[in-house]
């Protein structure tokens, strides 16, 4: 299956980055969102990163001028679905809205196109029917921040192609990462459950005053060698969306250990969402 024209749609967070990915990787890529605001925000910030890119030397000025050439945008998802071979979608975590995205691109999109969801809550059986395509429907979830992280999630619902899961393994690989594949769709796929129990723990210590969480993040850093402390990663995810996967994770298994941590819920009732809203567990100065 040849895979040359790209369509992201959602520009936020995650889909201005997996589109720039895709565009860097050479694939014509359109990004597409709802609104034309988010949309410039999106250029703005992708032109920036490649500005500082060639500044360091990491990348050549040709390099970035042709992949920003390659990237377009739209806030038209049927003209913008209609030429593409693969559509990830990165719209919100709201399963009516992804249904009804779904829906509309079983109708719009090429019938060879693949219709990935980068959804890290919903497994893509919950949403592949009203796609009429089953078959070409999976997850393809990548990590924040896009460009850098390396690890893609290739989640394969009962009845996604072996054809599929091998193109988007394709993709993912042509794109610089390092995919894996997840057989079975439990929530949290992989990657979200060890980093809930990393953060469960972390949390308890903090709670039960073992350390602070200056301490605790340090601890992270300089015993085991992770990039970032649990509470610097999760403001840098966002701690309304940690809070989010807490809840799906918690109402897909009824487990205690999941259940949404009050730390947390207190954090995101007080608008304190971490590094975007300026104050998560640490302060921040944009
Ligand atoms: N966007 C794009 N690039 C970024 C970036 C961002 N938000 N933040 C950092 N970078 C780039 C920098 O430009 C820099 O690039 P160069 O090396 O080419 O210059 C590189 O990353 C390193 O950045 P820094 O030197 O500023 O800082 P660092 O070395 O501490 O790295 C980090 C920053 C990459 C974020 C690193 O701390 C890290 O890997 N943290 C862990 C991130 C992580 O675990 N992400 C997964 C979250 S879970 C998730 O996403 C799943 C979900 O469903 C919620």
């Amino acid at each position: 299956m040849m895979i040359e024209r790209i369509l992201v749609i959602g520009a936020g967070t995650m889909g201005r980055q997996i589109a720039m990915s895709c565009a860097l990787a050479g694939y014509a890529t359109i990004l597409q969102d709802v609104s034309a605001q988010v949309l410039r925000e999106a250029r703005a910030e992708l032109e920036g990163w490649a500005a500082s890119r060639v500044a360091k030397g990491k990348m050549a000025r040709e390099d970035a001028e042709l992949a920003l050439g390659r990237l377009s945008q739209s806030t038209d998802l049927e003209r913008s679905a209609g030429q593409a071979d693969l559509v990830i979608e990165a719209a919100v975590e709201q399963r009516e809205i992804k249904e009804r995205i779904f829906a509309q691109l079983g109708c719009v999109a090429p019938t060879h196109a693949i219709l990935a969801t980068n959804s890290s809550t919903l497994p893509s059986s919950a949403i592949a029917a009203a796609s009429g395509r089953p078959a070409l429907v999976c997850n393809m979830h990548f990590f924040n921040p896009a460009l850098v992280m390396k690890c893609v999630e290739i989640v394969r619902n009962g009845q996604t192609s072996d054809a599929t899961v091998q193109a988007v393994m394709g993709v993912a690989k042509r794109l610089g990462k390092e995919p894996v594949l997840v057989n079975k769709e439990i929530p949290g796929f992989i990657a979200n459950r060890i980093m809930g129990a990393i953060n469960r723990e972390a949390l308890e210590l903090a709670e039960a005053g073992v350390a602070s969480i200056d301490d605790i993040d340090t601890t992270a850093r300089t015993a085991l060698g992770h990039p970032m402390g649990p509470f610097e990663l999760m403001d840098l995810v966002g701690l309304d969306v940690i809070d989010f996967i807490a809840q799906m994770t918690y109402a897909q298994s009824g487990e205690e250990q999941d259940r949404p941590h009050q730390l947390i819920t207190e954090k995101v009732r007080s608008g304190k969402l971490g590094r975007k809203s300026g104050e998560g567990f640490y302060p921040y100065t944009h």
